[in-house]
């Protein structure tokens, strides 16, 4: 086993200002889950939703970056990061040992489909998630226009372990008690958590429990019409397929920045998944 430097020693230092911050607080919450939290740049501005490319330096003392949602909402003071740790993945097999103190690159210039701006009005809003891909939707359930723009908000994620649920579960516990936008939320964020490899009180995959309907009973919804709902999907390219497809069965279409529709779509990740 090679020894970690403490990445102070090996990035940090020969970061040029204004693209280093630092880290504020780490958070590991699962074998492959962690989540991390850095000083703001008092410039960037940006859209919850959004992400941001961010790294550290890599051996050759080039930066090493990597395409991050912001999880944190756009009045936050500091950023927000939740991680999955790649075995062997350039960054992440470096990133999941930052501390306290030491620093990463971050290249203020945030861009993402999963924006308000993105959606025709609507009355409701789906988010749809598989594993880290509900980061940008820890950044827009802490949005106060999330909750001005539409009467009821349902985030499903779902992940094959409860472990793995835990950081999007904790968030949601904390809406109801916080104090800038508890009030907001209400009773307007419905939650469903599900698991595919674990048991667990609500199962199976979101394609599955929309089709079946499963999951408009269980909440007491009516389902998806066109006329009302919105939907911003994050997952793997597989399951942003299969979503799309469930979603276009259902009426709605996909818009974009630059022509707002029913539904907006990214990428949690580039790959197959590990
Ligand atoms: P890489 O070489 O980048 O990835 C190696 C392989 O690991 C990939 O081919 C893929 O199979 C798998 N993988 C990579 N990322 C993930 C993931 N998040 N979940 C499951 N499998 C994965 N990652 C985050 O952890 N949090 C985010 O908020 C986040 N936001 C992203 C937003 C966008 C628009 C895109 C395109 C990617 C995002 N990613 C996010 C993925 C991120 O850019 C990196 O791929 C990830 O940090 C791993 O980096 P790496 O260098 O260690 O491995
Ligand atoms: P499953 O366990 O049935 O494959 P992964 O870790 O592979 O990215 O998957 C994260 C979660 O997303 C898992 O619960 C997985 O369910 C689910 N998932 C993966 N692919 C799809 C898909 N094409 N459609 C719906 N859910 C999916």
């Amino acid at each position: 086993m090679t020894e970690q430097k403490p990445v102070s020693e090996t990035a940090a230092a020969k970061v040029t200002l204004p693209d280093a911050q630092t880290v504020t607080s780490v958070k590991h919450w699962a074998d492959n889950l962690f989540s991390f939290r850095v000083t703001r740049p008092q410039s960037l501005r940006f859209r919850s939703g959004e992400f941001v490319m961010i790294g550290l330096l890599g051996d050759n003392g080039k930066p090493l970056l990597r395409a991050y949602s912001i999880a944190s909402p756009a009045w936050d003071e500091e950023l927000e990061f939740y991680s999955i740790k790649v075995p062997d993945g350039p960054l992440t097999s470096k990133l999941q040992h930052i501390q306290p103190g030491e620093q990463i690159i971050l290249r203020p210039k945030p861009v993402g489909t999963l924006v308000h701006d993105a959606l025709l009005p609507g009355k409701r809003v789906w988010f749809l998630a598989t594993g880290t891909g509900i980061a940008p939707f820890a950044s827009l359930m802490r949005e106060p226009e999330t909750y001005e723009k539409y009467d009821e908000v349902i985030m499903m994620h779902t992940c094959r372990t409860v472990a793995e649920l835990e950081y999007g579960r904790q968030l949601v516990e904390s809406l109801k008690d916080d104090p800038l936008i508890g009030e907001l939320v209400g009773d307007k964020l419905k939650y469903y958590p599900t698991t595919t490899r674990e048991e667990f009180h609500h199962k199976g995959r979101i394609t599955d429990n929309l089709t079946s309907g499963k999951v408009f009973a269980d909440l007491g919804l009516a389902p998806m019409d066109p006329a009302t709902d919105r939907a911003m999907v994050c997952g793997s390219l597989a399951f942003n397929k299969d979503v799309m497809a469930v979603l276009e069965g259902f009426g709605l279409r996909e818009g974009a920045n630059s022509e707002p529709r029913e539904f907006v779509v990214e990428k949690a990740f580039v790959g197959d998944g590990v």
